[in-house]
């Protein structure tokens, strides 16, 4: 089953779509369509650079080290993105240190703006 993986923030002018199949993480499926934004590490879990949160859809996961996910987060659907595994059509946002990282990605200009303070 293939399932569409929605990125937005509204504030920053992201929306950016890409297909996953049930059987490969969210993080795999972007970088294997050649999409571009939530950063790439270890893709294991380890180094916690692909923190998102899902605002709407299910998901299944792996285990997440409480070194970057703690059980509040995951109450909270904060998550690693290359531990999640879509069960419906996802919406995520971008949160916490990557998300300056998506916006240059996806928008160099708009960022440049936000610093400015425009
Ligand atoms: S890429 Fe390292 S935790 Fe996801």
């Amino acid at each position: 089953m293939n399932y569409i993986i929605r990125v937005i923030d509204d504030e920053l002018d992201i929306d950016e779509s890409f297909g996953c199949n049930e059987d490969e993480s969210v993080l795999h499926a972007m970088h294997r369509t050649g999409r571009k934004g939530i950063p790439l590490g270890c893709r294991g879990g380890g180094c916690g650079v692909c923190t998102v949160q899902v605002k709407k859809g299910h998901y299944s996961h792996k285990a997440m080290s409480a070194c970057h996910i703690s059980e509040d987060d995951l109450a909270n659907d904060t998550v690693l993105a290359c531990r999640i595994f879509p069960e419906q059509n996802l919406e995520l946002c971008i949160t916490g240190k990557i998300r300056r990282r998506f916006a240059a990605k996806a928008n160099p200009m708009l960022l440049a703006s936000h610093r400015a303070g425009r």
